[in-house]
């Protein structure tokens, strides 16, 4: 297959490339905008492998969009592409919109033009809002969407299903749950805590951090992907969930256990606004589909985890320098001025 991947220099994108330049893939286009979380060290180890090509540019460029589609003629759009975190959509909610909601429209516009004959929507679990225990969100559970990056992505969403039942362009939706793995920008929780921990420096627990998440390892997450892109049904939506449902606390308890650093370095900060109290996620639909299951247990990938953040402390520093220090003294310096509450 020839491949283009929207988004391939973010966290789940480049793992996906990687995975795919594992296999007999023919051809990969990564088209990316390079955004503060775009990072092509990410993809250091194939950029020399003949079957890869990078085209920076925006997918908001329609233009761009469809010439490289002409000149490649891919057999599946692979869109990863978005403005990804909840508390920078909280902070700066415009390039989420502009990203998430026209940039997927201007993206599937140019699929229908060029008549590409698949249309995978990289989509997740927080369309669904805070779920109540006992329940768990199957794919026909209501959409109640809490902050602007997942009600972007729940509106994208809802217009990629759109493209499939009025212009029969063939899409398919998956719903992820929260990935953790190595090259995660230390924005999210856990390569945040990560890093915090390392430097010996506070880290900070938004409330009470007793809010639930379900943590997929991203590499299981990329293999649920490829699964859905060769098996999943037209039209259809797939969640994928890591079944380990753990609230912040736990987790930032084993981070601190396995950095071998003390519980007293947890701080509590200032609760985030709308904060979802919990995620919970059934993916047996893709389970039946496609045998899917995910592979890689916490206690596992979380050793990796850490164990990457400890071996790549240059990547680290250098994600961490310019523009990130901005967001953390807006986020967490000045929490309290900064956020609408
Ligand atoms: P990321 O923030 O690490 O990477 C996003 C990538 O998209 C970056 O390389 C960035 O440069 C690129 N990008 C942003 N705006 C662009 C634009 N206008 N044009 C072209 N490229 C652009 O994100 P991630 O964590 O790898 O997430 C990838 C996808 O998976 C997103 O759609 C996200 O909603 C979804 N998802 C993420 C998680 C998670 O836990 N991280 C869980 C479920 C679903
Ligand atoms: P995050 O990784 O931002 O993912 P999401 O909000 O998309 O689920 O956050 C995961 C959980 O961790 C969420 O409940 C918010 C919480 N959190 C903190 O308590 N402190 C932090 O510094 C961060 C980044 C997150």
């Amino acid at each position: 297959m020839k491949l283009l991947v929207t988004g391939g220099a973010g966290f789940i994108g480049s793992a996906f490339i990687r995975l795919l330049l594992r296999s007999s893939v023919k051809r990969v286009i990564n088209f990316d905008k390079l955004t503060y979380a775009g990072n092509l060290e990410n993809l250091a180890e194939v950029s020399d492998d003949s079957r890869y090509r990078f085209v920076r540019g925006d997918i908001c460029d329609s233009a761009l969009v469809i010439q490289v589609l002409e000149e490649e003629r891919p057999d599946a759009i692979v869109h990863f592409a978005a403005e990804s975190h909840v508390d920078r959509s909280i902070l700066s909610p415009e390039p989420v919109f502009e990203t998430n909601l026209r940039g997927t429209f201007s993206l599937l516009e140019a699929a229908r033009m060029c008549k590409v004959p698949r249309f995978v929507h990289v989509s997740t679990d927080e369309v669904y809002g805070s779920i109540e225990p006992p329940h768990e969100a199957d794919e026909n559970y209501p959409l109640r969407p809490s902050s602007p990056y997942s009600a972007s992505k729940a509106g994208s969403d809802l217009l990629a299903l759109s493209y499939f039942t009025t212009y029969k362009l063939p899409v398919v939706v998956t719903r992820a749950s929260n990935n953790y793995g190595p090259y995660q920008f230390p924005e999210k929780l856990i390569p945040l805590m990560i890093s915090n921990a390392l430097e010996d420096k506070p880290l900070p627990i938004y409330g009470d951090g007793m809010q639930v998440r379900d943590w997929l390892y991203v590499d299981d997450h990329c293999r649920a992907i490829l699964a859905v892109l060769e098996r999943g049904a037209l039209g259809e939506v797939y969640n994928i969930g890591g079944n380990c449902s753990l609230p912040n606390r736990e987790v930032v308890r084993r981070i601190l256990q396995l950095t071998g650093k003390p519980e007293s370095l947890m701080t509590s900060v200032t609760d985030r606004p709308g904060h979802d109290r919990r995620y919970a996620l059934s993916s047996e639909k893709l389970t039946r589909a496609t045998g899917w299951t995910p592979q890689v247990s916490f206690e596992e990938g979380l050793k990796r985890t850490i164990e990457w953040y400890c071996t790549h402390q240059d990547w680290v520093q250098r994600v961490k320098s310019g523009e990130y220090q901005n967001y953390y003294a807006r986020n967490y310096d000045r929490r309290d001025a900064e956020l609408p509450i």
